[in-house]
């Protein structure tokens, strides 16, 4: 199936690694000019450089996705370097679990700012380009955590919050040809996980309670996103696609 994705162009925030990193994997070898784009520099140098080695149009940017200024440096930079913007993942985010009473203002914020603040200035800052386009695909990176999970409540308020806004923004933007969708994963094997201190026991259960029983993989969720960022998911827009091995609940 060809997804139409040649030469476009695609940002992935926090592609660094993990998710990100599977997703402009995907989208390069669809033939799409990919922007790889996290804080950690020497990852995502690396990242771009294998992809570049295969022969992909890549370019790559260090920033901050909560700093606005980051953020319209890397859309400018996209624009200047490949003529325009198609195609948003916004997957930068992290988690900060704790039990409610444990749980910092500095543990809510940062959440909430990488991924929800994130989220919003980078869907800002690329809406005139695909508006100008007359196409666009924003896609946001939520969770199967938005039906809630416990030590999550500001993961899982701000993994529901980007379903919200993906809901806002269908509305809003689908009369220029933009579609804005979320992918809900549920438990996927990256080194974010890998780090959490109950990392064994969350797999396990997880696998536990998907009907297939295999531990998600970073390729799940990358051809999902290549799907919605496709021609083919032109008629698709304000939808939550859950990736989670069939997990509901
Ligand atoms: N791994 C899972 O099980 C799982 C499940 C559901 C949803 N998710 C979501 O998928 C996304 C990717 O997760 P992952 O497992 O690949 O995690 P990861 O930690 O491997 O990757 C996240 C990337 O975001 C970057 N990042 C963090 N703060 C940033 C900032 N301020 N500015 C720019 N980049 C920043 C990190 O440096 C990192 O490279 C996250 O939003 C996560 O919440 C993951």
């Amino acid at each position: 199936m060809d997804l139409g994705l040649k030469d476009k162009v695609a940002i992935v925030t926090g592609s660094a690694r993990g998710l990100g990193a599977a997703m402009v994997a995907r989208l390069a070898a669809e033939g799409a000019r990919v922007v790889v784009t996290d804080i950690q520099r020497e990852q995502a140098e690396a990242t771009a450089a294998a992809l570049r080695a295969q022969g992909h149009a890549v370019h790559c940017v260090v920033g901050d996705i909560t700093k606005a200024a980051d953020v319209q440096r890397l859309v400018d930079e996209t624009i200047a370097t490949f003529g325009g913007v198609h195609v948003l993942v916004n997957n930068a985010g992290m988690p900060r679990d704790k039990y409610l009473v444990k749980m910092s203002e500095e543990d809510w914020d940062i959440v909430m700012n990488v991924m929800l603040k994130g989220a919003f200035l980078a869907t800002r800052a690329v809406m005139p380009k695909m508006i100008e386009q007359g196409w666009g695909r924003v896609i946001n990176i939520s969770s199967r955590a938005h039906l809630g999970n416990p030590t999550q409540a500001n993961y899982s308020a701000a993994k529901a919050g980007l379903i919200g806004m993906a809901k806002a923004l269908a509305a809003e933007e689908g009369r220029y040809g933009i579609t804005v969708n979320c992918i809900a994963p549920g438990f996927m094997d990256t080194e974010m996980v890998q780090a959490l201190p109950t990392y064994e026991t969350i797999k396990e259960r997880a696998i536990q309670a998907q009907p297939i029983k295999r531990a998600g993989q970073p390729a799940d969720v990358a051809d999902a996103v290549a799907f919605l960022a496709s021609e083919c998911a032109g008629f698709i827009s304000g939808e939550v696609l859950h990736v989670t091995g069939g997990r509901y609940g």
